[in-house]
């Protein structure tokens, strides 16, 4: 097998190409440490704050969105990651110009950015510490808005604040800094692409993803196959290797337990994992690759109910890397697809030696964070329904923050009405999350639902059979008594939003 033994990616324009131990640092180390690009900041290390954006082009990986340059958080990606990747820090967004006036010829201010500017004119800043990471944020938010068919003239208030919400400032206080999202006129605005994507990089780019890598320097080693074959193979010879999709969780279990990245398999180098697509009218299939953020644009129209619900999901940082897939990977009771993925029917698309298999996602949970995933298997892919045009979903978080925050319970439905005078419900499905070990399909209330005519009785009858099926533990997120009010509100909520 051919193999190259560095990881290659572009930064503020120029060539990486990374074939040491350095390859296995968390990239905001890179930066600051490496390439002396200290205006990455590196605060909480867990991708909370956002102090360490960076915008990242990966789509060339990914075949997508060709130009778009998008925000990610640098401390919890690795060097590794990035290969096939443009990357643009904020140290390279103004572009200096050197202006003669008649006292001397100097660079000055006018060379920044719009976002840059506004930042300035409303006062968006005091010590400076967040400072580069909101930059970095909104203009990605710009770069998004000036991919539309109808760019709008300026930013709303809600789109900044949702764009923001992966980013933290203590002192500023996030007026200005809304204001000067808002006060951005786009059409002043060029695309990141527009210096950073140039077309012999791409090429340069594109050749490479097309070879595997075998990278081994001193304590780091990192395999990126180009088929899902060589991975199994690759597994079988390897017991102890890592799968490394977005890292969002590794990130972190790296900074803060000091787990070690030392043996890695990368899984972006095999180009039908990025698939996203309508596998029959009612079904769409998501690969291991596709982010939460495709995911959101996909569903936007097919699923909006899903789409929103995805923005109460971390931060766009966070959903610029994070993948369905990984989502219902670590078999957290408390991770906010699962319920919504249970009710929609999922079969789980497994890889392994003897080939590929399919389970339920509800056999596929086996236990607390336990799946029934062999040690030499790869999830591929996820298949899931589409609602039906009849049919009616209701996806509720209950967090101690609306945003940014882990879910002390969610809850997922969906339901028909058997007629047109909507007395008797025909199908109904109900999962929730942070209630038990695992997320859970509530079959027995959703039993006692079916077929009845709705009144005041039923919700009772079925708010007993919730209280029978599920299990809730206690931790910091809430003690089991709150949990379990929680999930008897939310069944309540859904009947009286949804059903009355
Ligand atoms: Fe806080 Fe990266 S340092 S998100
Ligand atoms: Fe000081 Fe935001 S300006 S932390």
């Amino acid at each position: 097998m051919n193999s190259r033994n560095y990881i290659l990616f572009y930064l503020n324009g120029e060539r990486q190409q990374v074939a040491d131990a350095s390859a296995g640092l968390m990239l905001s180390e890179y930066l600051r440490k490496i390439k002396n690009l200290p205006g990455t900041k590196i605060v909480c290390a867990e991708g909370d704050c956002g102090a360490c954006s960076v915008l990242r082009l990966f789509s060339l990986q990914s075949g997508k969105n060709k130009d778009l340059f998008l925000p990610i958080n640098s401390c919890i990606s690795t060097v590794s990651q990035m290969d096939g990747s443009v990357l643009v820090t904020v140290e390279a967004l103004a572009a200096p110009k050197v202006i003669h006036d008649k006292f001397s010829c100097h660079e000055n201010a006018m060379g920044l950015t719009a976002v840059q500017k506004a930042m300035v004119q409303c006062h968006g800043s005091q010590c400076g510490f967040c400072t580069p990471g909101f930059v970095i944020a909104l203009t990605g938010l710009v770069e998004k808005k000036l991919k539309d068919r109808n760019p709008q003239a300026t930013l709303t208030s809600q789109e900044v604040k949702n764009q923001l919400t992966g980013n933290l400032c203590r002192c500023t206080g996030y007026q200005p800094i809304i204001e000067a999202g808002t006060s951005i006129q786009l059409k002043k605005c060029e695309t990141v692409g527009t210096r950073f994507l140039k077309r012999d990089q791409q090429q340069d780019l594109l050749k490479h993803l097309k070879i595997p890598i075998l990278l081994k320097t001193d304590g780091f080693k990192f395999f990126a196959p180009t088929h899902i074959k060589q991975a199994a193979t690759y597994f079988q010879k390897n017991k102890s290797v890592q799968i490394m999709a977005a890292a969002t969780d590794l990130g972190v279990v790296h900074n803060k337990r000091k787990l070690q990245l030392a043996n890695i398999l990368s899984l972006h180098l095999i180009p039908e994992l990025y698939d996203i697509k309508k596998i029959s009218p009612g079904r769409i299939s998501v690969g291991a690759r596709v982010t939460l953020s495709e995911l959101r644009n996909f569903t936007k129209t097919s699923i909006p109910e899903f789409s929103k619900f995805l923005d109460l999901f971390a931060s766009p940082q966070i959903k610029n890397l994070a993948t369905l897939v990984g989502n219902v990977a670590t078999a957290s009771p408390i991770a906010d697809t699962p319920p919504f993925l249970l009710i929609m029917n999922t079969i789980v698309e497994i890889s392994g030696p003897k080939g590929l298999r399919s389970i339920a996602l509800e056999d596929f949970f086996v236990s607390y964070r336990k799946t029934v995933l062999q040690p030499q298997e790869i999830i591929t892919a996820l298949h899931f329904d589409i609602p039906k045009k009849n049919e009616i979903l209701a996806l509720y978080k209950v967090s101690q923050r609306k945003d940014m925050d882990i879910s002390a319970v969610n809850f997922a439905a969906r339901f028909s009405w058997s007629n047109n005078t909507k007395t008797k419900i025909k199908s109904v499905q109900i999962a929730i999350g942070g209630v038990a070990a695992t997320t859970l399909r509530l079959r027995k209330t959703e039993q006692c639902i079916l077929a009845k005519p709705y009144h005041t009785e039923t919700v009772n009858e079925a708010l007993h059979y919730l209280h029978a099926e599920i299990a809730p533990y206690s931790d910091l997120r809430g003690s089991n008594t709150f949990r379990r009010v929680i999930a008897e509100n939310l069944l309540q909520k859904f009947f009286r939003e949804k059903v009355l």
